[in-house]
C-alpha cells in the first residue's frame, strides 16, 4: 500500500512534507526468518541482542514524529502523563519506537502495530496507558456547539490555522487539507480502518466507482470532499462538523439523527456511496 501511494506525482509533494513511514526498497522483516534484520545474532535472537536504533533502519522517526505521535522533545516526565514500567524509555529518557512497540517479530494480526500490551479492544484503551482519560476528553473538539445553540470557537484551532467563522469560504479549509490525516492523527493515530482508501485517487479508481461517487453526492445532495489532488482522505468519510458548525451541513442524518462515528452518510450508505455491489 505504502508503494503505491508514490506512484501519483502528486502526492510527492506531502511525501517531501511528512514523508513516507516505510523507506522505500526496505525488506518486511516482520514475521521474516532472517532473524539478522533486526537482531545482531541471527541463529540466536534475543531481546538483549537488538541492533541499535533498529526501527529506524527502515521506518522514518520524522514521519512517525508527524503523523503518528509526538517523539520529537516531548516531556516524559509531564504531570499529565504516567508512563508504566513496562513502558521502556530511551536511556535519555525520551520516547523511543520501542517504548509504545514491543516484539515485532511475531506478527499477530490482532496487533497488527505491535503494540504494546496489546491487542487492544479500541485503539484509545492503548493511549489511556500513558494519558489520563479526563485530560484526553478535555481536548475533544468535536463539541464544538454548546446547550445555548452558541458555537464554541476554542475548539476550532485544534484543526484550523486560522480562526474560521461559520461562513467562510471554504478555501480556509485548504490550509490543512494537504495534511488532513496529520490533522486528526495529532490525536487519533488510527490507520487500520482506511487502509483501503486512504491517499487512493478517486479519478484513477474503477469507471463504476468514480460514476457511483458522482451519483451520490447528487442524489443526497451532499459534498464528500477530496483533498485537492482528488485524493480520499479522512474528511471524505468524517464529517468532524457539529449540526450548526457551518452555515450549511454537509452531511446526512440518517435514522435517529447524530451518528457516533461522525460519518457524512450511515454506515450502511457510506460504503454504497462508492461501491455499486
Ligand atoms: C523487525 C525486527 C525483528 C526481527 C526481524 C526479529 N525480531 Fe526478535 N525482537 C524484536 C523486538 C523489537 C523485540 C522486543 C525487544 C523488547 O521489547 O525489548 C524482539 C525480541 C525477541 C526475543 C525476546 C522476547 C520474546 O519474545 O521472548 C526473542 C527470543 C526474539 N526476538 C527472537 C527472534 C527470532 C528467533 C527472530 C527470527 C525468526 C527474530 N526475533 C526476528 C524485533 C525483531
Ligand atoms: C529491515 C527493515 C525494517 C525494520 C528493521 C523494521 N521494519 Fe517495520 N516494516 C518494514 C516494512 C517493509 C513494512 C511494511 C510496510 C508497508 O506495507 O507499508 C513494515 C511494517 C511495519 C508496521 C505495520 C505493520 C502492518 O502490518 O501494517 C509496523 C507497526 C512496524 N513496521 C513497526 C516496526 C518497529 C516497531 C520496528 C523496530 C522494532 C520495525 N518496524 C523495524 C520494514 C522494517
Ligand atoms: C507513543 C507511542 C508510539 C511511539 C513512541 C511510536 N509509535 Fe509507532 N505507532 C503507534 C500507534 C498508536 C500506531 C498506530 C496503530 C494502528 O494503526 O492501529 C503506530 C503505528 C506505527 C507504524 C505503522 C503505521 C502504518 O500506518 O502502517 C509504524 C511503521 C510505526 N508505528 C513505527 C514506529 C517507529 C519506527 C517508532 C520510533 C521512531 C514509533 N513507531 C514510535 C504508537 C507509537
Ligand atoms: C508511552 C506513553 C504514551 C502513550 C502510550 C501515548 N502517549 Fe501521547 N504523549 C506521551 C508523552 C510523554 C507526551 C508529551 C506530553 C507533554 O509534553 O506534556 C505525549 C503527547 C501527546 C500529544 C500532544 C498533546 C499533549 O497532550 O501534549 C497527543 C495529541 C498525544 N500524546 C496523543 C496520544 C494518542 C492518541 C495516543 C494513543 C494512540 C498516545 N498519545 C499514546 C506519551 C504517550
Ligand atoms: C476536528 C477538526 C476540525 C475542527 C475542530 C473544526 N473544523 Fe472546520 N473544517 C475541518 C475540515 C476537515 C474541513 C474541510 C471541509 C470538511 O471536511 O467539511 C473544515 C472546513 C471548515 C469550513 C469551510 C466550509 C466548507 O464547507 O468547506 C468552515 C467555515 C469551518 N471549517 C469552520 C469551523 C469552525 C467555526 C470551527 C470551530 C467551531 C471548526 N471549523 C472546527 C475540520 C475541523
Ligand atoms: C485535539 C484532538 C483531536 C483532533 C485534532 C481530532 N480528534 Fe477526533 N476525537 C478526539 C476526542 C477526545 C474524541 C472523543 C473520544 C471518546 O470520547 O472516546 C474524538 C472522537 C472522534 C470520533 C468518534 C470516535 C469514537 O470512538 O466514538 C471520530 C470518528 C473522530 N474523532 C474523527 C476525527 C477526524 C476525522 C479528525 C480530523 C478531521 C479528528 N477526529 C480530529 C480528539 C481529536
Ligand atoms: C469516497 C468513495 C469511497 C467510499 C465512501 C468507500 N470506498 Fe471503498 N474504495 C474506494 C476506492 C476509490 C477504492 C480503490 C479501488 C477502486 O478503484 O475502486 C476502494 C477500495 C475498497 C476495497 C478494496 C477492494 C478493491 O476493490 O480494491 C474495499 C474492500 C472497500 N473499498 C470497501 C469499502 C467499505 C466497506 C466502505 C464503507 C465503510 C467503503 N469501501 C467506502 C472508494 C470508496
Ligand atoms: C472510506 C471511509 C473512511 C475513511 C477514508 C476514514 N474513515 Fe474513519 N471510519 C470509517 C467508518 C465506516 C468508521 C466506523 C467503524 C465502525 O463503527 O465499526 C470509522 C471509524 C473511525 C473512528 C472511530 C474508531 C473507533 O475505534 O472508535 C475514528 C477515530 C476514525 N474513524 C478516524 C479516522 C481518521 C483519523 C481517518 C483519516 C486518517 C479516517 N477515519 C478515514 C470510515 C472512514
Amino acid at each position: 500500500m505504502r508503494g503505491s501511494r508514490i506512484l501519483f506525482g502528486s502526492l510527492l509533494l506531502s511525501s517531501a512534507l511528512f514523508g513516507q513511514l516505510t523507506l522505500d526498497n526496505v525488506a518486511n522483516p516482520h514475521g521474516s526468518e532472517d532473524c539478522g534484520l533486526c537482531h545482531t545474532e541471527s541463529s540466536d535472537a534475543t531481546a538483549a541482542n537488538l541492533k541499535k536504533d533498529v526501527c529506524t533502519q527502515c521506518h522514518s522517526a520524522a514521519a512517525i514524529n508527524a503523523l503518528i505521535h509526538p517523539i520529537d522533545g516531548v516531556n516524559t516526565h509531564s504531570e499529565r502523563i504516567s508512563i508504566p514500567s513496562s513502558f521502556k524509555l530511551e536511556s535519555d529518557g525520551s520516547l523511543g519506537c520501542l517504548t509504545c512497540h514491543q516484539v515485532a517479530c511475531k506478527v499477530n494480526r490482532s496487533n497488527r502495530a505491535f503494540l504494546r500490551g496489546g491487542p487492544y479492544r479500541k485503539e484509545l484503551d492503548f493511549c489511556y496507558n500513558c494519558h489520563s482519560k479526563k485530560n484526553y476528553s478535555k481536548m475533544n473538539p468535536h463539541i464544538q456547539v454548546l446547550e445555548d445553540g452558541s458555537v464554541n470557537e476554542s475548539t476550532c484551532l485544534q484543526c484550523h490555522v486560522k480562526q474560521p467563522k461559520k461562513d467562510d469560504h471554504p478555501t480556509i479549509a485548504n490550509e490543512m487539507q494537504l495534511d488532513m490525516a496529520a490533522t486528526c492523527n495529532k490525536c487519533h493515530s488510527l490507520h487500520s480502518h482506511e487502509q483501503n482508501h486512504q491517499g487512493k485517487n478517486i479519478e484513477l479508481s474503477k469507471k463504476a466507482t468514480v460514476k457511483r461517487f458522482k451519483q451520490t453526492q447528487q442524489r443526497f445532495g451532499v459534498t464528500l470532499p477530496l483533498s485537492e489532488d482528488n485524493l480520499i482522505q479522512c474528511n471524505t468519510c468524517h464529517y468532524t462538523h457539529n449540526r450548526g458548525t457551518l452555515a450549511v451541513d454537509q452531511v446526512v442524518y440518517e435514522g435517529d439523527g447524530e451518528n457516533q462515528r461522525f460519518l457524512r452518510l450511515s454506515k450502511e450508505n457510506l460504503c454504497y456511496a462508492c461501491h455499486d455491489l
